[in-house]
């Protein structure tokens, strides 16, 4: 299965995806990753894989439309089956939702529909919630939206740091996406062998 990562800043999910597409039985290929931000940690990450990194400004582009077509346009010869969003801080539009449709999947470190936005594990925090989680879904026009996947809970511990839960949770990722990855090869393989 081949997939294109769309990523903007440390890239942490991008390294647990990049680690498992290495395991030669995963079957997974990553063909490029997408970054709106030149100064993006991920990037590196990316070059020393020597994964094909595009770096797009989306402030170049005369619309956000303008932009994500250019991306269409870049991915379009790569066969790309799905898009994976790991950290990718931009709401996408119906550009890449009609060229992509039910292929674009997003990460978001919240039980959604609870906390959607970018603060989410310290929202949770500071609501002082039992349990909070992440989340992995399909992506449609809203913030964090879409219907999902797979979640996992990640429970509150009594006098916890918010940097200890924000460790806690990550970790969770790094173990969630590869796994729903798996998955949906799983389901890829078998979708082609009944063709
Ligand atoms: C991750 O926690 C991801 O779930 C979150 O951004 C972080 C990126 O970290 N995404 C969102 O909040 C989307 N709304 P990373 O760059 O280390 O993978």
């Amino acid at each position: 299965m081949k997939v294109a990562i769309f990523a903007s800043g440390t890239g942490s999910n991008f390294e647990a995806i990049a680690d498992h597409a290495g395991l030669k039985s995963a079957g997974l290929e990553i063909v490029q990753l997408v970054c709106d931000q030149p100064s993006a940690p991920v990037i590196v990450k990316a070059q020393d894989r020597e994964i094909p990194v595009t770096v797009l400004r989306p402030k170049q582009f005369a619309s956000r439309q303008v932009y994500e077509q250019a991306i269409v346009d870049q991915l379009a010869p790569l066969a790309v089956d799905y898009i994976l969003l790991a950290g990718y801080m931009r709401i996408i539009t119906p550009v890449l939702l009609k060229a992509y449709p039910q292929r674009i999947i997003n990460i978001h470190p919240a039980l959604l529909p609870a906390f959607p936005g970018i603060h989410s594990i310290e929202e949770a925090y500071q609501a002082q919630v039992t349990e909070t989680g992440v989340t992995i879904h399909y992506i449609d026009e809203g913030v964090d939206s879409g219907p999902i996947i797979a979640q996992a809970v990640v429970p509150l511990r009594a006098g916890e740091s918010l940097v200890a839960l924000e460790t806690r949770i990550h970790a969770t990722e790094h173990q969630l996406y590869p796994e729903v990855i798996q998955t949906l090869i799983k389901s890829n393989s078998k979708e082609h062998s009944s063709r």
